[in-house]
């Protein structure tokens, strides 16, 4: 078509010579009355309007130019007449490189449901609802290892395939050669994995941490960033079967040291895209706020979305004990009402009914439960001095619950042992993770964010499987 070098949407509303050439590329948004084309090629939220004189254009052409086809404009740029733009480009030339058929699925340049998108995968990352929040899921990636970076810890890589269960609930992805019908069997018919790929079960990692522990008491600050899989059977708008996870571990860390740097990173990454991503999340937040015209009051976010990110980051997250939370929830309206559809009792976990109240109701901001009963939580957790608690965290978000899971560790070898022999853990699995109690073990803490319950808050959307790019639950491993 012409020889000039591609300029990308973003930088061409940025900022363009008036009357001069430009080559554009990318895939049209809308195509008004034959004369103007929305065109967007992902690298803003903004689309360039191209205009099109069709006396200068042949009509088989511009037949090809629809919804979601994919074109390359020669033209000239011009200031705009229309508000809310500084530059359009009049079409020269117009190449079709893909085109749509929009009748297929009778497809139209206006609002699909969400559910439906998810079916569409090459729609979905077009629209721009989906195209701000994976602008916003990348970002917040890319601000996670700069936060760690710039604070001296160390990326570590923890595998994908280990052969223990670090949180011992046992939901895990197996990750075998057999083929079910005919795996070898020992004496005993059970099957016998020491003739599998490594001689031994392997599982889909459901956490990272276990590694990072050893890494942590070498490197000292280290943090894994990674996917994670979980084989619970939870249909929530919470939960993914594939998700990921970022794990901090410090050495020398106890369970305050972890509030405080749970605190310091969440509120570092909603500052990040506060500062940077400012049109994506006026664009989202008007999204939500159109949706809530047809809700019951009720339902309503209490504050708009770039209000709740603010509060959130101007404010200091609550700290209770479980022992506190428990009290503040039997004395609690809904409770005495009978509102709450599980029993609050101590030594039961609360469910999210229970910390959406704690969050949303009483303290209206993140709230960080520590010392939670240590019957309801994982072997490695440091055992506390009242033998019935132990040092955990969970920080709880408005609208979600639970986006971080933390803890000191137990250092202690004896310690480790006997809670291990208590919930069954088994030891020669884990002989390696006791190991690192045995030479130079030393007080250290380290806690995981779920990512994508983190992307749910920064966006405001409502379900997790629209803030990753391909969802993973059960029933659906589709693309
Ligand atoms: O609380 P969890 O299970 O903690 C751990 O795995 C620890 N080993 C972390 C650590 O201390 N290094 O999971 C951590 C976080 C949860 O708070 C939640 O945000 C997220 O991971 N998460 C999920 N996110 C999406 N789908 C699921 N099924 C999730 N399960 C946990
Ligand atoms: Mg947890």
């Amino acid at each position: 078509m012409s020889s000039l070098r591609r300029t990308e949407i973003a930088s061409l509303l940025k900022e363009a010579t008036i009357n001069e050439d430009v080559l554009i590329k990318g895939w049209v948004r809308a195509f008004r009355a034959n004369r103007f084309i929305a065109l967007n090629d992902g690298s803003s939220f903004g689309n360039v309007q191209v205009v099109v004189d069709f006396e200068n254009f042949d009509e088989d052409l511009l037949k090809e130019i629809s919804f979601h086809s994919c074109i390359e404009v020669l033209g000239t740029v011009v200031e705009s007449q229309g508000a809310g733009q500084k530059y359009e480009v009049v079409a020269k030339e117009i190449k079709v490189l893909g085109a749509s058929n929009p009748d297929e699925y009778s497809l139209q340049p206006k609002k699909q449901t969400l559910e439906f998108l998810r079916e569409k995968a090459h729609f979905r990352m077009r629209t721009n609802t989906f195209s701000a929040v994976f602008r916003i899921r990348h970002a917040i990636a890319y601000a996670l290892h700069k936060f760690y970076h710039d604070r001296g810890y160390y990326y570590m890589h923890t595998p994908i395939i280990t052969g223990s269960d670090a949180e011992g609930a046992g939901e895990m992805f197996h990750v075998t050669t057999f083929s079910p019908d005919n795996a070898p069997r020992t004496e005993d018919g059970e099957v016998d994995y020491k003739k599998d790929f490594f001689g031994k079960q392997t599982n889909l990692t459901v956490s990272g941490q276990l590694q990072a522990e050893i890494a942590a008491l070498a490197l000292g600050k280290v943090y894994t960033f990674g996917p994670t899989f979980r084989a619970e059977n939870s249909n929530t708008t919470r939960h993914l079967a594939e998700f990921w996870m970022i794990e901090p571990e410090v050495a020398f860390n106890d369970i305050n040291d972890n509030m405080d740097l749970a605190e310091d990173f969440s509120k570092y990454l909603i500052n990040f895209i506060l500062d940077n991503y400012p049109e994506d999340l006026a664009f989202l937040e008007k999204r939500i706020l159109d949706m809530e015209k047809q809700m019951p009051k009720e339902q309503r976010r209490p504050m708009p979305l770039i209000e709740t990110l603010r509060f959130v980051v101007d404010n200091e997250f609550e700290r209770i004990t479980y022992t506190d939370a428990i009290n503040l929830l039997r004395n609690s309206k809904p409770y005495k009402k009978g509102k709450f559809e599980y029993d609050v009792e101590w030594g039961v976990d609360l469910q999210s009914e229970h910390e959406r109240w704690l969050v949303e109701k009483k303290f209206k901001k993140p709230v960080i439960v520590v010392d939670y009963p240590k019957d309801i939580k994982a072997f490695y957790m440091r055992q506390n001095d009242d033998e019935k608690t132990v040092a955990a965290m969970d920080v709880l978000f408005p609208g979600i619950g639970e986006v971080i899971g933390g803890s000191q560790r137990e250092e202690r070898h004896d310690l480790l042992v006997k809670r291990m022999q208590e919930m069954d853990v088994p030891e020669e699995e884990l002989s390696w993770y006791l190991d690192l109690r045995k030479f130079g073990g030393c007080p250290h803490a380290g806690f995981g964010m779920g990512f994508e319950r983190m992307v749910l808050f920064i966006t405001g959307m409502s379900n997790i499987r629209d803030v990753i790019p391909f969802p993973r639950t059960p029933g659906n491993a589709e693309f």
